[in-house]
């Protein structure tokens, strides 16, 4: 049986994946950020899985203003890393895991979530900045990511976007597809993007510290009061680009304490501002 392992959250900020590929992260500006990533990376290699379920949004790279799914699955075999701003990164091609991939979406829709199959689509920032920073730069010699990665985009660009608890009913419902595969399979499920940001407009630039401190709090300890933050709530206090936030409900709803287990261990937290335009969060979960 497939098992969820741990979780991990991460912003995303197209900035970050520049920093790295252009050889700046010891940079003053960029040093404390990547310092907040030392330990996960080596947690990474410590508590390698076999695969990563990864929760993103794509950033009109593989979608537009013409198609816009909700949530949408990626079963390809492998994804091509594409970007907008600084050009693709010069990352490996992410490999997929199409068996897993098409019997979460199989499980996912029988239990009534209606996901976007995707058998062919390129990855921008929101999926490859999460994979830099955790896993670093993949050596010349062994040019890939340590695993198979399956990715799950969720539109948190154009409205309507789904809700906070939506989001945690459906990493619920990934949990149950997860533990239904019949192969024996480590997998992490990531939610990525936040934690406030507003990109545009008279507030960009917004950070709340204690907006996202308390998001962090609540997450670890209460994670169907986090679910049931209302969409206003992450726009008013953490931007409107905070609202990527309801991403790591997914995450946070598949792991095991969700359905009766034990609390996970809370392995690292660290939060830092800004990045570019954006506060950086990160959270460690790790299934008991
Ligand atoms: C920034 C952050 C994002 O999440 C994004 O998609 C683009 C830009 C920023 O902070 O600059
Ligand atoms: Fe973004």
């Amino acid at each position: 049986m497939a098992r969820i392992t741990a979780s991990v959250y991460t912003s995303h900020v197209p900035a970050i994946g520049a920093a790295i590929d252009l050889g700046k992260t010891q940079e003053p500006y960029w040093q404390p950020v990547f310092k907040g990533y030392e330990f996960s990376k080596q947690w990474l290699k410590d508590n390698k899985p076999d695969v990563i379920f990864l929760v993103y949004n794509d950033h009109a790279t593989a979608f537009s203003l013409e198609m816009i799914p909700t949530f949408a699955i990626g079963t390809a075999a492998e994804f091509t890393p594409a970007d907008e701003g600084w050009g693709p990164r010069p990352v490996p091609k992410v490999i997929g895991h199409p068996e897993l991939a098409s019997h979460i979406a199989q499980s996912v829709i029988q239990q009534d979530f209606d996901l976007t199959i995707v058998n062919k689509m390129d990855v921008d920032h929101g999926l490859t900045v999460p994979l830099s920073l955790m896993c670093g730069q993949p050596p010349k010699t062994n040019f890939a990511w340590p695993c198979p990665v399956i990715p799950f985009a969720v539109n948190v660009v154009q409205y309507p976007v789904p809700s906070g608890k939506r989001c945690f009913e459906l990493g619920k419902a990934i949990r149950k597809a997860v533990e239904s595969f019949d192969q024996d399979l480590k997998v992490q499920i990531w939610g990525t993007g936040g934690m406030s940001h507003q990109l545009q407009g008279p507030r960009a630039g917004l950070i709340n510290k204690e907006f996202d401190n308390a998001f962090l709090d609540k997450l670890i300890a209460d994670p169907a009061a986090a679910a049931a933050i209302p969409h206003i709530d992450y726009v008013r206090e953490a931007g409107s680009e905070g609202i990527e936030l309801v991403m790591w409900l997914i995450a946070r709803g598949a792991m095991s304490d969700v359905a009766g287990g034990a609390a996970p261990k809370v392995a690292h937290r660290f939060y830092h501002v800004p990045a570019s335009n954006t506060a950086v969060g990160h959270l460690i979960l790790e299934n008991k």
